[in-house]
């Protein structure tokens, strides 16, 4: 649920004035001293400390992982990685990866799960702990990682994979043929002997011809080299097999492996090792953690998100009190609330925006309410105003639809009697917020 406007000006305003009060006996002190250039050095060395005071980050580098280089990421993520909450999807993957101990070759696999549920660590710890075990029995196994988290078309994956293989740091050019590129991913892989693992993440990313790349991985690319590849698919996307061409789905001869959503248990030992490496524990009250992994497993039990929330919520504590309690939770999630319905407004289509700020101009200060047929008046003058040609009030009335679905406003249905239907508009975010997100969305 969006916060209204009044609770909006208690978000903004919760620590508001400890700060201006704190800063206001700063500057007192700092302006008692005799020169002006000396007080500023003295107010910024008083703010400073009182900075450190309120300070909860040890070491913030494990609380975002995710914004890390890659080399960087794989060495934080190894030293707070639960493997233990992941135990039965490692056995499973494991158990899979076995044969290649005694030089049997596994078929390869899909492993499916929902966004923030662990596939990436999870797949990158085992490969690289695996890669080890078989070198202690003997047995030549690589991996490689290729990354298609953007969107990729056929050629793109191929360059991803390309400069994976190859080690090459930069991207080939755009128009190179495509025989090439499949050209130089056989040449990285020539002298490789053994077996090659290549994880492909949000491989259901390839568009619009999934089906040439994979019939190039699992059909002409192991004719061609003698090591012995296995791949490894992950995909948010359960239904991704069904828009598969079924004769793929044959030569695959593929394992399923699933990975279910964390439960608040297991977010809490995420969390857990988190608040050990990050912060100050004597400053984090138990409670709080057990809040941010309850609100982020109501949702849809991203760790992700779980740790995104615990790093927003040691923000507003250092901003006020300089403790993270519950009350700092609330206030985070609310932020982070606010942030993505100001992300949305901002990646609105113009005749969209237009049709949200002739929405929260008709509904007024008052947020009275207005019927379609008013707000209509409003925004065709928005968009005359604007140089765009307005849409027909047919269209309009589907917009509308779009901003009510989205939370954007509230469209009621009201009956009056033999005249039929309208809609009735109110705003539902306070309008400051709109405010900010549509003059940046211009
Ligand atoms: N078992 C875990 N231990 C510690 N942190 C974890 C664990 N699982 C996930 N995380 C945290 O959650 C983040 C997201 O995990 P990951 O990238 O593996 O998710 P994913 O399932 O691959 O999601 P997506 O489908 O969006 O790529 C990681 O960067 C890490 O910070
Ligand atoms: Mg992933």
């Amino acid at each position: 649920m969006l916060p209204l406007a009044n609770e909006e000006k208690r978000i903004n305003t919760h620590w508001l004035p400890v700060e201006i009060g704190l800063v206001n006996v700063l500057w007192k002190m700092a302006t008692q001293q005799e020169t002006s250039s000396q007080s500023t050095e003295n107010l910024i060395e008083a703010l400073h400390v009182d900075r450190k005071r309120r300070s909860l980050i040890t070491n913030h580098i494990y609380l975002d992982d995710e914004k890390l280089p890659e080399d960087e990421r794989t060495a934080v993520l190894r030293e707070i990685f639960n493997r233990n909450i992941r135990e039965k999807q490692l056995s499973r993957i494991i158990s899979h990866l076995t044969p290649v101990l005694d030089g049997d070759h596994p078929p390869s696999a899909l492993v499916y799960g929902p966004t923030g549920s662990g596939k990436t660590v999870t797949l990158m710890h085992v490969l690289s702990s695996f890669q080890q075990v078989a070198g202690k029995h003997g047995v030549a196994f690589r991996y490689a990682y290729i990354d298609l988290s953007s969107p990729k078309t056929y050629f793109g994956a191929l360059n991803e994979l390309a400069i994976a293989l190859d080690g090459s740091n930069r991207r080939y050019r755009k128009g190179i043929p495509i025989e090439y590129m499949q050209a130089r991913i056989v040449e990285a892989l020539d002298g490789v002997q053994g077996f090659m693992c290549l994880l492909i993440d949000e491989a259901d990313n390839i568009k619009p011809n999934v089906d040439s790349f994979l019939t190039f991985l699992g059909k002409t690319l192991p004719r061609k080299v003698s090591c012995r590849l296995i791949l490894v698919l992950l995909t948010n996307r359960l239904d991704w097999e069904k828009a598969l061409d079924p004769r793929i789905l044959s030569f695959f001869k593929k394992t399923d492996i699933i990975f279910e959503p964390y439960d608040a248990m297991d977010l809490l030992e995420i969390l857990k090792i988190r608040v050990e490496k990050a912060l100050n524990k004597d400053k984090v009250e138990e409670a709080a953690i057990k809040k941010v992994a309850a609100c982020a497993s109501r949702e849809t039990g991203d760790a992700r998100k779980a740790v995104e929330l615990l790093a927003k919520a040691v923000i507003v504590a250092e901003e006020s009190t300089g403790r993270l309690t519950e009350a700092e939770v609330d206030l985070a999630e609310e932020r982070l609330e606010m942030d993505k319905t100001e992300a949305l407004i901002r990646a609105l289509a113009t005749q969209q925006r237009l049709a949200l700020e002739a929405c929260y101009l008709s509904v007024g200060q008052n947020n009275r309410r207005s019927a379609t047929g008013q707000v209509y008046e409003v925004y065709r003058r928005v968009s005359m105003q604007e140089g765009v040609s307005p849409l027909t009030q047919r269209r309009f009335s589907d917009m509308i639809s779009f901003l009510d679905l989205y939370g954007l406003v509230t469209a009621r249905a009201i009956s009056k009697g033999r005249y039929g239907y309208t809609r009735e508009i109110t705003g539902c975010l306070p309008r400051e917020l709109v405010k900010r997100a549509l003059s940046h969305a211009r």
